[in-house]
């Protein structure tokens, strides 16, 4: 399996080669990026890898040299700024965007590849590839809530101090501030994670069952935790609710989101 990488010079671009080099799935990796010199370097620190991981072709190629490609990810872009929202990125993404379809289009590519976008605003793009490309919408994927369910995960077993494959939830609609929570479905060591139910007050926390909220580890890392907000959850040891905070803003019980929703200040802006 051939995959090329649109932007692979790029932190997110490479980070995708070097794990498809890991996991040894795919035959040949291509590093295209409009920076040449830094998908030679990534491609050149991959290849020297190569012997003992995998054998598989990696090169810093073109787009003609793409065409055959099975599937194509495309991780080019801009990023956005702290306190820019995905969405804010529409203006600058859309045209470069538009420039990688057309090159696509230009060089040629199967009818049957597959395009993997990562590049933001995710949604946008995804629709506008599988719209300029002309493919069936089923061969264009977006990285979209796949990844914000895999931090939800994480963060809430970082939480309840489990082991992160424990912690089962979804995170559904727009990869951006208007993403949702689907609490009913999250599990924690098997038994149910529930939304909250009442204002949290420290008469009903057991003692010494509390753990370390997320606004305590935002004031760790010295910002504020005005985002977050408090709810409860059953404890998985104690199968008692107590109080904790978490970072959503909820409006039912499959919440709708604020803009800082899942957006705890300490985690990382991508
Ligand atoms: N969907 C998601 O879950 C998700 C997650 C993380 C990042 N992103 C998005 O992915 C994109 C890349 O993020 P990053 O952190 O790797 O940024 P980055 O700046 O490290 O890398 C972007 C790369 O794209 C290259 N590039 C720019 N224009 C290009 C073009 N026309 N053709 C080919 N290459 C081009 C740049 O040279 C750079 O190497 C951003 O838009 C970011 O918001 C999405």
């Amino acid at each position: 399996m051939k995959v090329s990488i649109i932007g692979g010079g790029g932190r997110v671009g490479s980070n995708a080669a070097f794990a498809l080099q890991c996991a040894g799935i795919v035959s040949e990796i291509q590093i295209l990026d409009a920076n040449g010199d830094l998908a030679l370097g990534e491609a050149l620190d991959l290849l020297h890898g190569s012997s003992v991981i995998a054998d598989q072709r990696i090169y810093a190629g073109d787009y003609a040299r793409a065409a055959d490609s099975d599937i194509f990810v495309i991780t080019a872009g801009l990023r956005r700024k702290p306190d820019e929202s995905r969405l804010d990125l529409i203006n600058r993404n859309v045209a470069l965007f538009e420039q990688i379809l057309a090159s696509l289009k230009t060089a040629g590519f199967r009818k049957d590849a597959l395009i993997f976008v990562v590049s933001n605003p995710v949604d946008i793009l995804t629709q506008l590839a599988v719209v300029r490309l002309g493919l069936p919408w089923k061969q264009v994927l977006g990285l979209g809530t796949m990844l914000d369910t895999a931090r939800f995960r994480s963060l809430l077993a970082d939480e309840l101090k489990l082991a992160p494959t424990q912690v089962k939830a979804l995170i559904l609609g727009e990869h951006g501030d208007t993403m949702l929570p689907i609490w009913s479905s999250a599990t924690a060591a098997g038994l149910p994670a529930s939304p909250p139910r009442s204002k949290p007050n420290s008469s009903n926390v057991p003692k010494g069952a509390e753990p370390k909220s997320f606004a305590a580890k935002a004031a760790r890392a010295g910002r504020s935790a005005s985002p977050l907000q408090k709810s409860s959850i059953v404890s998985p040891k104690t199968g008692v609710s107590s109080f904790q905070s978490r970072p959503f803003s909820r409006a039912s019980t499959d919440c709708a989101t604020s803009r800082s929703a899942f957006r705890p200040s300490w985690v990382a802006v991508v």
